[in-house]
């Protein structure tokens, strides 16, 4: 019987790859800053199933380039904003993310940057390993307390909720917004209240993103909104990196119109603005939100689910695209 063809454009963990391996004949992409598009198009050709990043632009090319037997493509992320789920559907492709697995460790990264941010963990850092002269002194690196103040959620998905129930852990006064409602439960369960994102923006003194990445939320945090928050207020993005204007933030950080910020994505990934290197009140990590071993065997293991169902003719676990799936 022939063995399916597999490829994945990124080595992933050894448990997820090796139970791929023991079904498929897997090739994986080596090259550690990924594969260049017209190189992608080529080593796609004839594949049963792709296991795609987000770097990877999954579009009508990218389909056509993999050919007839492709039956799905598995993208290793919660965020699909690189795959175009009409495209795939025309092409009777199967999609998949990597949801659930990955929400408490997020929103672990969100809260690091929320801290690291307000507190100027990481301005401090790089004072004191630059050998910088200096003393204890009442006024030094003040900071911003995040007990008792109020954190705004933008985004009121898994990930979003899972940062109220840390924030509520802080004793933080937790809104959020979203174009969904919760039910009375989730509300009690997180002690969230439902704002317009300008009242929002008013009233937070942290506000975390955690919204999909669509033409309605690109620069969904511009001049205007930078604005709207007060000169105390930390920004913390989790989510995708063009949510954010960087050359607004970099500007509104630089003229004080909000205390810091933190980042984990950035607009133009893996480049991040150069006038954002520059300022100390900001703190950037890269793109490191799912990122523990645990996790990423988690997300590797969904994966795996995913290609192993298609290529069985079952329904994916977490399939993207139902309209493709002709179970
Ligand atoms: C995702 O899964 O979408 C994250 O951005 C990377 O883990």
């Amino acid at each position: 019987m022939t063995r399916p063809d597999v490829m994945i454009t990124r080595p992933i963990m050894d448990a997820p790859f090796e139970r791929l391996r023991e079904r498929c004949d897997v090739t994986v992409h080596e090259n550690e800053f990924g594969i260049p598009r017209g190189e992608l198009l080529e080593v796609v050709a004839g594949r049963d199933a792709i296991v795609t990043m987000l770097t990877e632009k999954v579009d009508a090319e990218f389909l056509a380039a993999a050919g007839p037997k492709l039956r799905i493509v598995a993208n290793h992320a919660v965020g699909f904003d690189n795959v175009d789920l009409e495209a795939c559907t025309a092409a009777g492709v199967l999609a998949s993310n990597t949801p659930d697995v990955l929400t408490e460790t997020t929103a672990d990264t969100a809260f690091a940057l929320i801290m690291t941010a307000a507190r100027r963990i990481g301005e401090g850092e790089r004072f004191l390993r630059a050998g910088t002269p200096w003393i204890w002194g009442p006024l030094m690196m003040l900071g911003q307390d995040l007990h008792h103040k109020t954190i705004g959620i933008v985004g009121f998905g898994r990930i979003g909720q899972a940062v109220a129930r840390r924030a509520k852990g802080f004793g933080m006064r937790v809104l959020y917004t979203d174009a969904v409602q919760l039910t009375p439960e989730v509300e009690a369960e997180t002690g969230a209240e439902r704002r317009e994102l300008d009242e929002l923006l008013a009233e937070a003194d942290v506000v975390s993103i955690h919204t999909n990445l669509t033409p309605e939320t690109r620069h969904l945090f511009g001049r205007e909104a930078f604005e709207r928050m007060k000169d105390t207020a930390v920004l913390v993005n989790t989510s995708r990196g063009p949510v954010v204007d960087e050359a607004a933030l970099a500007d509104a950080l630089a003229a004080g119109q909000i205390f810091a910020a933190g980042l984990d994505v950035f607009e133009n990934e893996p480049q991040v603005h150069p006038k954002l290197l520059e300022l100390e009140n900001v703190v950037v990590i890269p793109h490191l939100g799912s990122a523990t071993v645990d996790t990423r065997n988690a997300m590797g293991m969904v994966v795996v689910d995913n290609v192993l169902a298609a290529l069985d003719g079952e329904r994916p676990p977490t399939l993207l695209n139902p309209d493709a799936w002709r179970g």
